[in-house]
C-alpha cells in the first residue's frame, strides 16, 4: 500500500506543482491528499481525484484532523509573513500530535541567523521551524530553496527589456532555482526512501550576478539590456515616487541588499542528484520568459 501524502499549500505554486509531479510518478491519486483553506480554489484538484482537507496554519485543530492518518507531509512555507512562525509551529505540533512519520519542509538559504539579516522578516520564521521540526523527533527533509528564478521578473520589473536592470544588488550572486524543479525534487523525495533527517542545499549549480543576468538577457533579446545598482535609499525613493506600496519597497530593498551580501551565495548543490539532470539554468529560464 503506498504511503499516505499530505500536500500544503496546495491551491498555491509549488504545492500544486508537486502533486502534478507525484501523479506523474505514478503515485495513485488516492495516497495523496492536500490542505486548503477554500475548497473552491481546488477544484482541479479533486478532478484529479486528489482528496481535499480544509485547514488554516491558524488553527491547530484543522490541522490536527487533517493530518490523521498521513505518513508524509509536504509543509511549505506560508506566505503572512508576519505570523508565519506561530503558524508553522502550529503545524508541526499537530503533524506530532496527529502521528505523522516525516515531514518535507521547503525552508530558505541563508547565512546570517541573527537579526542583523536584511531579510531578518522572512528568515525568522524559516529558522524557528526548521528547529521546531528538528526538535519533534519525527523525520524530516529540509529543503534550503534558493531564490526562485521566477522571482526574477518581479525583481527586474516589467519594462525591462525598456529601462534596463535598476536594482540595488551590487555585484552580489545568488544560485536562482527554478520553482518547478524544486517541486519535483520534492516529488522525488516524498516518492522515494533514504531522504530521513537530512538537510538538502536545494541552489542552482551555479550562481549569478545581476551584471551577468542583464549579459544573459541581452543575448536572448539581442537587445542590450544595461544593468544599474543605485544606492538602497535612491531605489527607495524611485519606487515611492512610481507609487509601488512600501511594504513591497521594503521587501524588494531586503532581497537586494541580502544578495548584494552573498546571502544566497552557494557553494554546494544537492538539486541535481534530486532531480537525476541538471537543473534548469538561468539561460533556459529567461528564454521561456523573454524570447518571443
Ligand atoms: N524561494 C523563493 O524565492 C520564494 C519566493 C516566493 C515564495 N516563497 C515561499 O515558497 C512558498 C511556496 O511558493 P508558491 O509560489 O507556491 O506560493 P503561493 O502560490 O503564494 O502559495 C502559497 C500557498 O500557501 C497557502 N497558505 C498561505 N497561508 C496559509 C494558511 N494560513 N493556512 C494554510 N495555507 C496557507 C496558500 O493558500 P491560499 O491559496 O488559500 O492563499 C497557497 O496555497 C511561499 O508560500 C513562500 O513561503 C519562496
Amino acid at each position: 500500500m503506498s504511503a499516505k501524502i499530505l500536500i500544503t499549500g496546495a491551491t498555491g505554486n509549488f504545492g500544486k506543482l508537486t502533486i502534478d509531479f507525484l501523479l506523474k510518478k505514478g503515485i495513485p491519486a488516492t495516497a495523496i491528499s492536500a490542505l486548503v483553506r477554500d475548497e473552491s480554489k481546488a477544484s482541479d484538484l479533486q478532478e484529479k481525484g486528489i482528496s481535499l482537507k480544509k485547514g488554516d496554519y491558524n488553527n491547530y485543530d484543522s490541522l490536527v484532523t487533517a493530518f490523521q492518518g498521513i505518513d508524509k507531509l509536504l509543509l511549505v512555507s506560508g506566505t503572512d509573513l508576519a505570523n508565519r512562525s506561530v503558524q508553522q509551529l502550529n503545524a508541526v505540533k499537530a503533524a506530532k500530535e496527529a502521528g505523522v512519520k516525516h515531514i518535507v519542509y521547503t525552508s530558505f538559504e541563508r547565512k546570517n541567523e541573527t537579526e542583523t539579516s536584511p531579510i531578518t522578516f522572512l528568515a525568522q520564521s524559516h529558522i524557528d521551524t526548521d528547529k521546531a521540526i528538528k526538535a519533534s523527533g519525527i523525520a524530516y527533509t529540509i529543503f534550503r530553496n534558493n531564490l526562485y528564478l521566477e522571482v526574477l521578473p518581479m525583481f527586474m520589473g516589467e519594462k525591462v527589456l525598456e529601462t534596463g536592470i535598476y536594482f540595488p544588488a551590487g555585484e552580489g550572486k545568488a544560485a536562482y532555482v527554478s520553482r518547478t524543479d524544486l517541486a519535483e525534487a520534492a516529488a522525488n523525495v516524498l516518492s522515494s526512501e533514504g531522504h530521513e533527517n537530512i538537510e538538502y542545499a536545494t541552489n542552482n549549480v551555479k550562481n549569478y550576478s545581476f551584471q551577468e543576468i542583464a549579459e544573459t538577457l541581452s543575448k536572448i533579446t539581442s537587445k542590450e539590456i544595461s544593468y544599474f545598482s543605485p544606492t538602497t535609499d535612491e531605489y527607495a525613493e524611485t519606487l515611492k515616487n512610481a507609487g509601488v506600496p512600501g511594504e513591497y519597497i521594503g521587501m524588494f530593498a531586503g532581497f537586494a541588499e541580502a544578495i548584494k551580501q552573498g546571502e544566497f551565495n552557494a557553494d554546494t548543490s544537492d538539486l541535481e542528484k534530486l532531480l537525476g539532470r541538471k537543473p534548469v539554468s538561468l539561460n533556459d529560464f529567461l528564454k521561456q520568459v523573454y524570447f518571443k
